[in-house]
């Protein structure tokens, strides 16, 4: 792991790539902030969450107990999966709603804390890393995949807040949700996600926090084009 960024400039090529890192809790905004100073930038995007949730989906279709941590590395090492813009396919199939459904959520979050499962998706992450820059998003983006990364954001933003936000999502795509089940389930997820040996959910020491609670999208995509500019001078 430790010649990670290194691995990043293969994959880029001989010049810098430019690389943002948003890493925060579930439904902290960091998805769609990350989307639109991706497009505002011309840069890749990088949903590593989305990576987690494929493994899950594809475990849970496959019958693959979620504690099954090699079964599920294999899985992930050899996942036939496509981004295309945010849209998601495994095995041809676009799955871009299914894998944010609750369930699979949930047992993204498990199958995130093994190891092996980690291990086998970093190289994939690696490969976004591609000019003219990237913005990454997830849990470990500025701690463990991009520790080099010209900017490092972690967004923060209330359990009410989030479970909100999460509350809208859903229905918004169709699934039926309660409040007060969402908000028990961020806390667990919180809690499993920073508690968990392996990249837990962490600020990096060089991150910039920032609290979304009662930002509109508009003031978080502006705080980090800020950063970013001040980075770059
Ligand atoms: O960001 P999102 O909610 O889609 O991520 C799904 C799950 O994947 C999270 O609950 C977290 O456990 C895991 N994850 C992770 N490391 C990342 C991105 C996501 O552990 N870099």
């Amino acid at each position: 792991m430790a010649n990670v960024f290194e691995n990043c400039l293969n994959y880029g090529g001989a010049l810098h790539v430019p690389v943002i890192t948003i890493d925060g809790p579930t439904a902290s905004g960091k998805g769609t902030v990350a989307q639109r100073v991706a497009r505002h930038l011309g840069f890749h995007l990088l949903d590593s969450g989305a990576l987690y949730r494929l493994v899950a989906l594809a475990g849970l279709r496959g019958g693959v107990a979620l504690d099954d941590e090699a079964s599920l590395a294999k899985l992930a090492a050899a996942l036939p999966c496509r981004f295309s813009g945010t849209a998601v396919f495994l095995d041809g199939e676009d799955v871009s709603d299914t894998i944010r459904a609750e369930d699979v959520g949930k047992a993204s979050s498990r199958v995130a804390a093994l190891p092996a499962v980690r291990e086998a998706l970093v190289e994939r992450q690696l490969r976004f890393c591609q000019q003219p820059g990237l913005v990454a998003d997830g849990r470990d983006m500025g701690t463990v995949i991009f520790p080099d990364a010209d900017l490092k954001v972690f967004l923060t933003a209330s359990v009410e807040a989030r479970a909100g936000r999460r509350y809208k999502q859903l229905i918004d795509k169709g699934f039926s949700a309660n409040i007060l089940d969402l908000r028990k389930d961020l806390e667990e997820r919180d809690a499993r996600d920073s508690q968990r040996a392996a990249a837990p959910l962490k600020p990096a020491p060089d991150a910039y926090l920032l609290d979304t609670s009662d930002l509109t999208i508009e003031e978080g995509v502006k705080q980090v084009l800020e950063w970013y500019r001040a980075a770059k001078a």
